[in-house]
C-alpha cells in the first residue's frame, strides 16, 4: 500500500503492539505496567501509540516535554519521567501537568525548597544497583529517603532501579542487582519497580509492583541472539521501499562508492531507494538480508544516503517498481541490527522524517 511513487516507507502495526502488550500482561500478570513511550515511543510515533496502548496503567518517558506532549494529547493516565526535572519551573510544570518523577541526583531534591507546589507530586527514588549511569548509592538511598518525606511538595515516594545486563540471561549481575535492590528498597513501604524488558521476558523475579517494557512493546527481543517471535511478539514497524532500478552488470564491474563489491559473472543487480539518509544503518554488511518480492536477497556494496544495491541472481526478472522490504514483516530488525553492529532500538529510533508513516489500524487499515 504505498503511499505515493518509490520512496521509502514504514507501516506501523497497532494490531501487533496490542498483542505485545497482551504478550506483557501475561508475562507479568501481577504488576501495573509503565509503558516506555519515549524518543517518540522509540521512533514509532508517540500519540499513536499511546493510544492504542490506552489500556496499560500509565506511559513512561525520558523528559519533561514528551510527557507534556502526552497531556496536550489529552491523556490522562499516570506519566512517569524518568529522567525527572532539573529546574524549579520544570517541577512546577510537572506539578501542574500530575506528572510523577523519578529522582536519582541530590540536585534534583534541592530544587523542592524553591517552589511550593500547591499538589504534591509522587517521586521515584532511584537506587543505583550497578548500572552507575543515575540513582544514589545504597549508603545514601536511606538518607535521601527521608529527606524527601519531610519535603511537603513531595507526594508518595516509590522506589526504582533500572537493571544493566538482563539481557544476558547467564550474566550474574542481574541476581545481583536486585538482591541488592530488595535488601535496600523492600520494607521501605513504597511501590517498587526495577524490570525493563529483559527483566520482564527473563527474570520474574524482577516484576515488583510496576513494570517498565519498551522494545518488546514494539516486538522485538531484548536478548541478543534471538527474536522478537521466540519470545512471542510481532514486529510492529516494517520498513519498506521499492527497487527504483534493476541492471545487467558484467564480470569484473564494481558497485558504488569505493566499489566494495566486483560482480562475480555477468549478472542482474536491484537499486533500492533507501539509503542511511531514511536511517537505513550505513554499516549494514555485504550479505545482510533485504526482502525482495518476499524473498531474501543479498545486499551488495556500500549502503549510500538514499540507495543500496541488492544482488538480484536469485531473482532475475524483478523489474522497478517491484516491493523491498529493509526490516519488520518477515525480516527481524534484530538480525539487520546484528549485522549493522547495532541494536534495534537504534535502527528503530533513526529513521527520518523524510520516510513516509503509515499506521495501521487495529484491523490492519491505514489510520
Ligand atoms: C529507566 C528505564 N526503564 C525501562 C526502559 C525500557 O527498556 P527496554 O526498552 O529495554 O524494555 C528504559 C529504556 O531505556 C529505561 O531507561
Amino acid at each position: 500500500m504505498p503511499a505515493s511513487g518509490l520512496t521509502p516507507w514504514v507501516t506501523i502495526d497497532h494490531a501487533a503492539l496490542r498483542q505485545n502488550l497482551e504478550r506483557v500482561r501475561q508475562a507479568a500478570p501481577n504488576s501495573a505496567i509503565w509503558a516506555v513511550i519515549k524518543a517518540d515511543a522509540y521512533g514509532h510515533g508517540m500519540e499513536r501509540v499511546a493510544a492504542t496502548l490506552r489500556d496499560v496503567d500509565g506511559f513512561a518517558v525520558a523528559r519533561l516535554d514528551e510527557a507534556l506532549r502526552l497531556r496536550a494529547d489529552n491523556i490522562t493516565k499516570p506519566i512517569l519521567i524518568l529522567e525527572g526535572v532539573h529546574t524549579a519551573d520544570e517541577l512546577r510544570v510537572a506539578s501542574e501537568a500530575q506528572l510523577q518523577i523519578v529522582l536519582h541526583h541530590a540536585s534534583q531534591l534541592e530544587i523542592f525548597s524553591v517552589v511550593d507546589l500547591a499538589t504534591p507530586i509522587s517521586v521515584w527514588l532511584k537506587l543505583d544497583t550497578g548500572m552507575h549511569r543515575l540513582g544514589f548509592s545504597a549508603d545514601e538511598f536511606e538518607p535521601i529517603r527521608l529527606q524527601l518525606q519531610q519535603i511537603p511538595g513531595v507526594g508518595e515516594i516509590a522506589m526504582m532501579t533500572h537493571l544493566a545486563n538482563a539481557d544476558d540471561r547467564s550474566d550474574p549481575a542481574t541476581e545481583e542487582q536486585l538482591a541488592l535492590f530488595n535488601k535496600i528498597a523492600t520494607g521501605s513501604g513504597g511501590l517498587l519497580s526495577s524490570a525493563n524488558s529483559a527483566g520482564l521476558l527473563g527474570f520474574p523475579a524482577s516484576h515488583h509492583d510496576w513494570v517498565r517494557p519498551g522494545i518488546m512493546l514494539y516486538g522485538a527481543s531484548p536478548f541478543s541472539g534471538t527474536t522478537g517471535l521466540q519470545q512471542g511478539l510481532k514486529p510492529v514497524m516494517t520498513l519498506r521501499s521499492s527497487l527504483i532500478s534493476v541492471k545487467q552488470l558484467q564480470k569484473g564491474d564494481r558497485i558504488g562508492y569505493s566499489g566494495t563489491y566486483t560482480c562475480p559473472e555477468t549478472m542482474p543487480i536491484g537499486v533500492v531507494g533507501i539509503g542511511y539518509g531514511d536511517g537505513y544503518p550505513r554499516h549494514a554488511k555485504a550479505g545482510t538480508p533485504v526482502l525482495v518480492n518476499g524473498q531474501r536477497l543479498p545486499l551488495i556494496g556500500r549502503v549510500s544516503m538514499d540507495m543500496i544495491t541488492v544482488d538480484l541472481r536469485q531473482q532475475p526478472h524483478a523489474q522497478v517498481g517491484d516491493s523491498v522490504i529493509l526490516w519488520g514483516d518477515g525480516l527481524p530488525a534484530e538480525q539487520i541490527a546484528e549485522l549493522s553492529n547495532t541494536i534495534a532500538y537504534q535502527l528503530f529510533c533513526g529513521i527520518t522524517n523524510r520516510v513516509r508513516r503509515v499506521d495501521l489500524a487495529l484491523d490492519g487499515v491505514g489510520l
